[in-house]
C-alpha cells in the first residue's frame, strides 16, 4: 500500500520560541490535506520543513515509508512541487516559458539550453513546450500563453504559478496560502480545481494545502490538521473539525485578539 508523505514528531525552535512541537501528520496519495490555524500557529514553518527550507531539531519525515531529508533543489526529483505565498513568477519570461521552467527537470538537455535554442535540445524543447501548453489548457488559461505575467490579473497569475508547479508532474503538491489576495468567485474556482487534482486521470497528485481561509479549506480538503501555538490540537474531516471545541476556541481567541483595540 502507498503511504504518501508522513511527518513524525517534528519540532522546530527559533531561539527561545517553539514554532512546531511534536507535529505528526500524513498526506496519503489520493487526498487533499489542509493545515489550518491562527496567525503564528506554525503553518508556514511546517511548509518550510517539508520543502527543506527549515531543518527540524526533532522528528523525521518519510515518503512512502522511506526516510526523507528534504532539500529545496531535490524536491522535483522526489515528485514534490510547491507554490509559495505570492506567485513568484519570472517577470521577464512569458506565461508559457514560466510554466516550462516547472517541467525543466524532465528534459534531458535542461531548460537553459532549451531556452537559448541549442540545436541538440530542439526535440526536448518542443516536448516541454507542448506539455506546458497542455497544463495551461487544463487550467483554462492557454489563451494567455504568450502574455507577460505582469499584464495579467492576479487570479490568472495565481493560476500560472499553479500551472508551473503542475508542469513537473508532481505526485504531491504543496500550496501555501493559495487563496491570499483572491476574491470570492476566484476562491470558488480555485477550490474546484484543487479538489480535482487527486481524482483526475492524467497525473493525479495529492495536495497539502496550508491556508488561513476557512471556506477554501472546508470546501476542498478530505482531512484537516489544526495547529495552534505549534501543536496539533485537532485532526479529522472538515465536519469533525467544524464541531471541535478546541478549534473554535483557538479561532475565536484569535478573533477576539484581532478585534481588541
Ligand atoms: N525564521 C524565523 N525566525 C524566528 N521566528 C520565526 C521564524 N519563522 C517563524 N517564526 C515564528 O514562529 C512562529 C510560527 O510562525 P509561522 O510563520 O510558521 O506561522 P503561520 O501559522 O504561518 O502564521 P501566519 O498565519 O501569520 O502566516 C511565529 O511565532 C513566528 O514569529
Ligand atoms: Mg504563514
Amino acid at each position: 500500500m502507498e503511504r504518501g508523505l508522513e511527518l513524525h514528531g517534528i519540532g522546530v525552535r527559533f531561539g527561545g520560541l517553539t514554532a512546531l512541537d511534536d507535529v505528526s501528520l500524513r498526506v496519503p496519495p489520493d487526498r487533499v490535506v489542509g493545515v489550518i490555524g491562527p496567525n503564528g500557529a506554525g503553518k508556514t514553518t511546517l511548509f518550510n520543513v517539508i520543502c527543506g527550507f527549515v531543518s527540524p531539531q526533532t522528528g523525521s519525515l518519510t515518503l512512502d515509508g522511506r526516510p526523507l531529508r528534504p532539500r529545496p533543489h531535490r524536491l522535483s526529483r522526489l515528485g514534490i512541487a510547491r507554490t509559495l505565498q505570492g506567485t513568484g513568477l519570472f517577470a521577464g519570461l512569458s506565461v508559457l516559458e514560466n510554466v516550462m521552467t516547472g517541467a525543466s527537470h524532465t528534459a534531458r538537455a535542461g531548460f537553459a539550453s532549451a531556452l537559448f535554442g541549442l540545436p541538440r535540445s530542439d526535440r526536448d524543447e518542443r516536448r516541454l513546450r507542448q506539455h506546458a501548453l497542455d497544463v495551461l489548457d487544463d487550467l483554462g488559461i492557454a489563451g494567455h500563453a504568450d502574455a507577460a505575467p505582469g499584464t495579467l490579473p492576479f487570479a490568472v497569475r495565481q493560476r500560472v504559478a499553479l500551472a508551473r508547479a503542475l508542469a513537473a508532474r508532481p505526485r504531491l503538491l504543496l500550496l501555501d496560502e493559495p487563496a491570499g489576495g483572491l476574491g470570492a468567485d476566484d476562491i470558488a474556482e480555485l477550490a474546484e480545481l484543487v479538489r480535482q487534482l487527486p481524482r483526475r486521470d492524467a497525473d493525479p497528485c495529492a495536495v497539502l494545502l496550508v491556508e488561513h481561509h476557512m471556506d477554501l479549506v472546508m470546501a476542498v480538503c478530505d482531512e484537516l490538521v489544526v495547529l495552534d501555538f505549534g501543536r496539533v490540537i485537532a485532526a479529522g474531516t472538515p465536519d469533525e473539525i467544524r464541531d471541535d471545541a478546541a478549534v473554535t476556541d483557538a479561532y475565536l481567541g484569535a478573533l477576539v485578539e484581532e478585534s481588541a483595540p
